[in-house]
């Protein structure tokens, strides 16, 4: 193994002192769904939310991420792999400075997604699935990529012509068809403060 002379450092800083010094704990909010579904729409409503709680967060989403760090990553089976394994290990790293770490990505992999619960941990980890319809998403086709694929100018396009596999049991699922935002937000606050909240409190 490459890594086997690599031996961590003790650090005198630990993730408990930076929480503490924040007032909450570190979190991983996923959002999956189709393109198009409102992943981003529901981090950033989310994130506005959580500030105005005074808590200390960063969004992560596919037009950025795929425009710097994984730029070099295509959307076949095992680019979006480890797109989102890096994705994962990003935010584990944000999440042990002590962030609320909003992630927004299709992610259309049910075992990617396990790998993320695996990276960050179990009790770090909040999956919530944006349950838009096809049909939906298509209508609304904001980037007009939905239009691109079925003219066959995108070969591998999630719900098009790649596959989206919906989770089976994901901590929270919005159908955004009959939840507005505000709710949605409020729906996934309820869930995620018992996770934001420190041990001593
Ligand atoms: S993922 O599948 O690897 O998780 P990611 O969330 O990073 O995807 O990027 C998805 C975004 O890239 C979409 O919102 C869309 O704007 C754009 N995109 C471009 N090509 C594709 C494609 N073939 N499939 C899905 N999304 C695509």
């Amino acid at each position: 193994m490459m890594q086997e002379n690599i031996i961590p450092h003790t650090f005198h800083v630990e993730k408990s002192d930076r929480e503490r010094l924040n007032g909450h704990r570190g979190l991983l909010v996923w959002f999956t769904g189709l393109s198009g579904s409102g992943k981003s729409t529901l981090a950033n409503a989310l994130e506005k939310h959580l500030v105005a709680h005074h808590m200390h967060t960063y969004t992560l989403d596919g037009d950025t991420i795929r425009k710097g760090l994984n730029k070099n990553l295509s959307f076949s089976p095992e680019d979006r792999e480890e797109n989102i394994r890096r994705i994962a290990e990003v935010a584990h790293l944000m999440v042990d400075a002590g962030l609320v770490v909003l992630a927004a990505f299709v992610s259309p992999y049910r075992k990617d997604r396990e790998g993320i619960r695996t990276i960050v941990g179990k009790s770090n980890f909040a999956e919530i699935f944006v349950n838009t319809p096809l049909e939906e998403c298509e209508k609304r086709d904001v980037k007009g990529l939905y239009a691109k694929a079925r003219a066959g100018l995108i070969k591998d396009f999630t719900g098009v012509n790649a596959p989206y596999e919906m989770p089976l049991k994901a901590d929270i699922e919005i159908d955004t068809i009959t939840t507005s935002v505000e709710e949605a937000v409020a729906i996934i606050f309820e869930r995620i403060k018992r996770n934001l909240i420190l041990d001593n409190e």
